[in-house]
């Protein structure tokens, strides 16, 4: 099949690469110009394992091309995926400016059948928004009054596409959505998967649209409850881990999605919770449960910056070696990060903040002010009065404990992930934190 897809960010980039794996022909479209260079080239401008191999290949063997035109790349497909960006207001309400711009830029040039897919985190209805701005934008001769004459569909396509796996994701789905409204656009996306033989949910597109926020606001969910249960772990002197073992074996519950820690953070899960309570608002449903989720979440931040505190009582002047920056392992991407929260924090009250990530620096760069960035953690735990472990990259696993001790002022972790054995860590002879293991006396207010 001929495909387009508008928006060559995270979610649109592995979308076109992992189609054009699967057989089809596929047209990127972004309006960067200087990333559309970049791509053409064969450089991808994020960190995705598995994803620059799959470009090359595809960009190589012609299946797979870039364009900032889309009235170029509409033309030449049959089906043309909207996967730009839909930011938050300040009021936490998406931001559809783009996708209204994308939805009539396509309008404007189409002058046969195609098949519109949102792909990007929509509002519920954002599907029939989109069908109204094609068929009033539509050229002059496909319109006669109010009646349009072109035959087009709209359907909804959400991504279900964990960042550092998404191309793994993309090729595994534990089902496929779509939100359709004609039994010629049900067939197209049937046809379009059939490669991956996924389970396929069929729906209307409100539905579809649903689904993707009422299941991300449930992970996030689920995240939330067992950080309200790690801190209940560390007043009653339990441990999390143990918890969630024991709640993950019920296969009512499952383990995934059951590790506390610092809060859930990145692109979507905080966006997506905002949203979804302001759309349950605007529609006369008062989402109490979502708007605890996200207390819970921002809760987890501060109480991590309380415990640091607590154990190195004046913040000022200490130097802290953060161990990880990125939001979750395996990205580059810092967005709503929850080192963010953290260490602009503990600069407030003075502190002298080192970090080292495997692949974020580039982009940190980009949020914190006076952050020294090291070579490596060894380079990082030099002169420390504290560690903390904010993102579980898999290099952190194999490092040598004793080593670091020797270079710090303090050997003291605060493991924001409970990535770490604790007695492994006291063995070394560190003091060490993690988040609801009930080793603390902590106070709340
Ligand atoms: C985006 C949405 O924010 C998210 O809600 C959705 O689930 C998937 O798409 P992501 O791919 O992570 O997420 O965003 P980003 O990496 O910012 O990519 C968006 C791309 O669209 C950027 O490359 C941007 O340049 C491009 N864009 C934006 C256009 O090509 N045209 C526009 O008008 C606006
Ligand atoms: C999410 C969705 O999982 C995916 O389906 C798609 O809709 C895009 O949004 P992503 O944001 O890339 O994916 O990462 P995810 O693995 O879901 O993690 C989100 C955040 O939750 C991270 O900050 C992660 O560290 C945190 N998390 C996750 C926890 O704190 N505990 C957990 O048990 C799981």
């Amino acid at each position: 099949m001929n495909i387009t897809v508008v928006g060559s960010g995270y979610v649109g980039l592995v979308t076109g690469v992992c189609l054009a794996h699967i057989g089809h022909t596929v047209i990127c479209v972004d309006n960067n110009h200087e990333k559309i260079k970049r791509l053409k080239l064969g450089e991808v401008p994020i960190y995705e394992p598995g994803l620059e191999e799959l470009l090359k290949k595809y960009l190589k063997n012609k299946r797979l091309s870039f364009t900032t035109s889309i009235a170029d790349a509409a033309k030449r497909s049959t089906v043309i995926f909207i996967a730009v960006g839909t930011p938050s207001k300040k009021n936490g309400e998406a931001d559809l400016t783009y996708v209204e711009n994308v939805a009539r830029d396509i309008a404007r040039v189409m002058d046969s059948y195609k098949l519109i897919v949102e792909k990007s985190t929509v509002p519920a209805d954002t599907g029939q928004r989109i069908k109204r701005t094609i068929a009033m934008n539509l050229s002059r001769k496909f319109r006669k009054g109010n009646e349009v004459t072109l035959d087009f569909d709209v359907a909804s396509n959400p991504e279900f596409l964990r960042e550092g796996s998404a191309v793994h994701d993309f090729m595994n789905p534990d089902r496929v959505v779509i939100g359709v409204e004609s039994a010629k656009a049900e067939r197209l996306l049937r046809e379009m998967y059939a490669p991956l033989k996924p389970v396929m949910v069929v729906t209307d597109i409100n539905s579809a649209e649903l689904i993707k926020h009422a299941s991300n606001s449930f992970l996030a969910t689920k995240i939330s409850f067992i950080n309200a249960i790690a801190q209940v772990c560390d007043h009653v002197g339990a441990d999390v881990l143990k918890v969630a073992e024991g709640m993950g074996f019920d296969k009512r519950i499952g383990r995934k999605f059951l590790d506390a820690g610092i809060g859930y953070g990145g692109s979507c899960f905080p966006k997506d919770v905002d949203a979804f309570i302001r759309l349950s608002e605007k529609n006369g449903y008062h989402f109490n449960l979502l708007k605890e989720v996200r207390n819970v979440n921002e809760e987890q931040t501060a109480l991590f910056v309380r415990l640091i505190e607590d154990k190195l009582w004046i913040i000022k002047d200490k130097v802290i070696g953060v161990l990880g920056v990125a939001f979750k392992p395996n990205t580059d991407d810092m967005r709503n990060a929850p080192s963010i929260g953290i260490i602009e924090a503990l600069q407030r009250e003075g502190a002298k903040v080192k970090a080292y990530d495997p692949q974020a620096m580039p982009n940190a760069k980009k949020v914190f002010k006076n952050v020294t960035y090291c070579s490596d953690p060894y380079a990082l735990a030099k002169g420390c009065d504290c560690l903390l472990l904010l993102t579980e990259w898999d290099e952190f696993r194999k490092l040598d404990f004793k080593k670091i001790k020797r270079v710090m002022k303090h050997a003291i972790l605060f493991d924001g992930r409970n990535f770490y054995n604790d007695r492994n860590l006291k063995a070394s002879g560190f003091e060490y934190y993690g988040v609801g293991r009930g080793m603390l006396e902590r106070k709340r207010g």
